[in-house]
């Protein structure tokens, strides 16, 4: 449903937070989506959907190719069927550019490519340079640039005064940060808390806000390096929660409280709220770790120390050893046993393995010389030069003295814990580092149970 321009509510200073905006029943821009990763095919995808006219650029003919007959290149629920859906109606296609960019340019253009970590902590923007480069040579029209690709705070101010003031036509900057989950990308596309649009051109704001019309949040516009900002703050943020309620886990570790009771308890604070209070092993994937520190470089880039910052990040380097420390210490002949990984990605529900704590983990328990032997229902692409990758949590469990839980897999939660230990050789422990599983179902089996800051669980303090 479409609902017409309608009221803004104000901030007495700042920012402008509205609600919906389209000015027109029935409006359909002509989109460009450059980059189908992650975000890219999301956003396309979804945009398409919506009824927006859109083209996804990638410069791989395979994964054109792949996304062109319907097949997703991610695994992420429900975006295969709006992909088929949108190839099917007409309002989706996928191309390379190899035929040059200026055909490929729509009224709002969205970068959506890489940002990686650098070696030195920074993010390499050299995708988006490259990409920007070539739009701005290659316009022969006004188009509205939305940077979706996570960029520190000052890039769209680079980006404009090196690349867009020399263009042969005027090309506008919007700032839009993504604050997609990774399977939960679809939905929180829909339901999001708040779209945040951040520029300095009035008519690129309208003209992208109208885009959003079907979606039923907030939207925030301000300066492009406040919404550059807010995304990294977002980020840093939720990462310092977690570091957080870690740190306060393994006091109750050495005090002898319990993390359970104590998340939940300060949670119904509706000031501090319960979301990201689950402490274990740490934070993992493609943003947390890179945008902390990201940001913690363009703090010192900025002559500023983000002390706060660095130790959240120290924090989440520490716990994620925690399991190996632990099982060291409880078991001194570790190098001469079975350690069966449960759990490859970081976190259930995707395949991704990047920043992982397992990746961490395995290196580490296999250079002390554990047999390590690894199992993920669904994570398949991580090198694993010094384990063995078995297809089934038995086969990973056969033999083993020990388990660290890396990944709350549903399966794993509900599994057979008799059955595994029955399995296991002694001490048959198991390390929930997700803190996910029953405790009591676990001791109940014989298995000795440790966990982060659980009461009852075997207690090690660091
Ligand atoms: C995150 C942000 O949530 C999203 O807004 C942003 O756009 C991209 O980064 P994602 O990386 O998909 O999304 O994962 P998320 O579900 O937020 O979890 C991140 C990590 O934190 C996971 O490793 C998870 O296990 C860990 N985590 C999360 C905790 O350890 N404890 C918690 O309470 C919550």
């Amino acid at each position: 449903m479409v609902i017409a321009c309608d009221t803004l509510l104000l901030l007495t200073v700042g920012p402008t937070v509205s609600k919906r905006c389209l000015k027109e029943e029935g409006h359909v821009a002509r989109v460009t989506v450059i980059g189908t990763g992650y975000v890219g095919l999301v956003s396309g995808v979804c945009l398409a959907n919506s009824g927006h006219d859109v083209t996804c650029v990638d410069i791989d003919p395979a994964k054109v190719a792949q996304l062109t007959s319907g097949r997703s290149t991610i695994y992420e629920p429900g975006i295969e069927e709006l992909l088929v859906a949108g190839l099917a109606n007409g309002t989706l296609r996928f191309t390379t550019p190899s035929d040059g960019w200026a055909p490929l340019i729509g009224d709002i253009t969205f970068v959506a490519v890489g940002t990686p970590m650098a070696a030195n902590g920074a993010a390499d923007l050299s995708q988006v340079r490259a990409v920007v480069a070539d739009l701005a040579a290659a316009a022969d029209r006004p188009f509205i640039l939305v940077m979706k690709s996570t960029v520190p705070p000052g890039t769209g101010a680079t980006v404009k005064s090196r690349n867009l003031s020399d263009a042969a036509v005027p090309i506008a900057y919007v700032s839009n940060p993504e604050f997609l989950r990774e399977g939960h990308a679809v939905a929180d596309w829909y339901h999001t808390d708040r779209i945040v649009l951040g520029s300095d051109d009035s008519s690129a704001l309208a003209a992208v806000c109208e885009l959003y019309a079907d979606i039923d949040a907030p939207i925030l516009e301000t300066d492009t390096a406040s919404a550059e900002t807010i995304k990294y703050a977002s980020n840093a943020f939720l990462s310092t929660k977690i570091s957080f309620i870690n740190e306060i886990a393994n006091l109750c570790d050495a005090i002898g409280a319990d993390i359970d009771s104590v998340s939940t308890g300060i949670g119904m604070d509706t000031r501090i709220g319960p979301a990201f209070l689950k402490a274990g092993i740490g934070y993992g994937g493609s943003c947390f770790p890179k945008d902390t520190r990201a940001l913690d470089f363009i703090a010192t880039l900025n002559g500023y120390q983000f002390t706060l910052l660095k130790s959240v990040i120290e924090v989440n380097n520490r716990q994620r050893l925690l399991p190996v420390i632990h099982l060291a210490r409880a078991i001194p002949d570790l190098h001469e046993r079975t350690v069966a990984v449960l759990g490859l990605s970081f976190k259930p529900d995707t395949d991704d393995v990047r920043e992982a704590p397992a990746v961490d983990i395995v290196p580490l328990l296999a250079e002390g010389g554990a047999n390590v032997v690894v199992y993920d229902p669904i994570a398949a692409h991580i090198p694993l030069e010094d384990a063995t990758r078995v297809a089934t949590v038995w086969e990973a469990l056969d033999g083993a003295s020990a388990a660290i839980v890396t990944t709350e897999w549903p399966e794993f939660r509900d599994l057979d814990w008799a059955r595994a230990r029955s399995m296991m050789h002694d001490p048959a422990l198991v390390y929930d580092g997700r803190n996910c599983l029953d405790g009591d179902t676990l001791r109940a089996a014989g298995i000795e149970y440790m966990a982060v800051g659980r009461q009852g669980a075997h207690r090690a303090s660091i």
